[in-house]
């Protein structure tokens, strides 16, 4: 028998809102639109589409709620792209129940948690459709492209962010059965490496032997910027890193952690790389990382041809940790790759975009709150973690000094950015109901 929740789940699911392709902007707005209505159906009295240089916003009020206080809800309904298609069991954008498991672009990242985030909402209104406390949601549509429309709207309208908590439903448990609250985000610094050697593509046979190739060059250069021992090459940068706490690493090594399944179920390689002396959770969470991510240029068609690329483009990114920001990073970037380029080479740095990184007190009594939530509901409090990722926008969340409670409902084997992302569908019954508990509980607070 189809569930009415994953129906409706699916409905969302279904839009290919990919918001670093082009082509799918219509998508995206689809998706915004599908959220609008879903708020007034709700009965928000305050339902905003709101506009920028891309893909908007939405912004959703409940009814006030007088001398009560107020939780703004952020979360993102774009999604990443779903390349390798063929590795798909199911097609990315129709979700599909496999062993309890909602199969689909979007099902954990984001979309799966904004719609848990929406059900809790509606679970705690009353006969007349009033919740006990301010809700409010700000759903982006950029996220995982690093758009600037988030950050235009909380730099003109900071009120918006000044509430009593704000609670980030992008993230997920430890391990399954563990809930999880974050006390820092990596912050990201992408960009493009673009490297010309020659004016036009070269018969290798001709040539070979004296022209500069650019694809080569281009290697070169990126093995320069890594030892084989995993250090950027970058000055300054490691310098900068603020490590973390004692009683941070301490709670780490407390942490049930087992390297070789991690290695194997996900990570899914034979071994695990990076710089010696630290552990994983710290090589994962407090160091800084440089990966390349794609590189064109040459003859990659099928059947071979026999040239001298005059250019080649990099896309490679940088994780950052506290004590960088994008800003300065971008620059040491871009200052050691025309240091490293040869002097016959044409190079330039594009920086597609940026987020700082992010440090979370969890003290404040908000956490607590949290903790009775998930306690009442899944039998265990949070472990307070870090997280690998970034979510560019937290910064400006914090800005309004509400605590910012990072959280959500993932596991670590939905595989969000991979093919055949899930969410397991008890994952969202309970969510539902943990966002449920902890919004009738804040509602108390005084
Ligand atoms: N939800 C993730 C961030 C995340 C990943 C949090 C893992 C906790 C654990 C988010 O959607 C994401 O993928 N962010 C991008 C941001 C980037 C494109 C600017 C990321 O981290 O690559
Ligand atoms: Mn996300
Ligand atoms: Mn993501």
């Amino acid at each position: 028998m189809p569930d009415p929740l994953i129906t409706e789940l699916s409905e969302f699911l279904r839009i290919p809102s990919i918001s670093t392709l082009p082509d799918h902007a219509g998508d995206c707005r689809r998706a915004a639109a599908w959220l609008i209505e879903r708020f007034k159906a709700l009965g928000c009295p305050e339902v905003q589409l709101l506009e920028g240089k891309g893909h908007p916003v939405v912004w959703a009020e409940s009814p006030p709620v007088e001398g009560k206080p107020t939780v703004l809800c952020y979360g993102h309904y774009d999604v990443q792209p779903v390349d390798p298609v063929d590795e798909w069991v199911s097609p990315p954008f129709e979700p599909t129940v496999r062993d309890g498991k909602l199969f689909a672009r979007g099902a954990v990242d984001d979309k799966g948690q904004v719609f848990t985030l929406l059900k809790a909402y509606q679970s705690i209104l009353d006969a007349k459709g009033n919740p006990p406390l301010n809700v409010h949601f700000i759903i982006e549509g950029e996220e995982e492209c690093g758009g600037q429309v988030i950050f235009d709207l909380l730099r003109d309208e900071p009120e918006r962010t000044m509430v009593d908590a704000v609670v980030v439903a992008d993230m997920g448990y430890y391990a399954p059965g563990i809930p999880a609250v974050y006390t820092g985000l990596r912050g990201i610094c992408y960009a493009e490496i673009h490297l010309r050697t020659l004016q036009r593509d070269l018969h290798s046979g001709t040539y070979g032997g004296v022209a500069p190739n650019a694809m080569e060059t281009m290697i070169r250069l990126l093995g320069d910027l890594k030892s084989r021992a995993g250090r950027i090459s970058i000055p300054r940068l490691y310098k900068a890193v603020v490590p973390p706490s004692k009683a941070e690493r301490k709670a780490w090594k407390r942490l049930p952690f087992r390297k070789q399944q991690f290695l194997r179920e996900e990570v899914t390689g034979r071994a695990l790389t990076g710089l010696k002396g630290f552990s994983v959770l710290e090589r994962t969470w407090a160091l800084p990382t440089f990966e390349i991510h794609g590189i064109r240029g040459g003859f990659t068609g099928e059947g071979a041809k026999t040239v001298i690329p005059a250019q080649a483009v990099a896309k490679v990114s940088l994780r950052l940790v506290p004590g960088q920001t994008y800003e300065k990073v971008g620059k040491w970037l871009t200052r050691a790759v025309k240091k490293l380029a040869p002097g016959y080479a044409d190079v330039e740095v594009k920086l597609l975009h940026g987020g700082d990184p992010v440090l979370c007190d969890v003290t404040d009594p908000a956490f607590q709150v949290l903790d009775q939530a998930f306690e009442a509901v899944v039998g265990r409090r949070t472990v307070p973690v870090r997280a690998g990722g970034s979510i560019p926008v937290v910064p400006a969340l914090q800005r309004g000094g509400a605590p910012v409670l990072l959280t959500g409902i993932g596991l670590p084997d939905d595989g969000l950015h991979s093919p055949n992302e899930k969410v397991n569908v008890q994952q969202i019954r309970d969510g539902i109901q943990v966002f449920g508990k902890f919004f009738e509980l804040f509602a108390e607070r005084n």
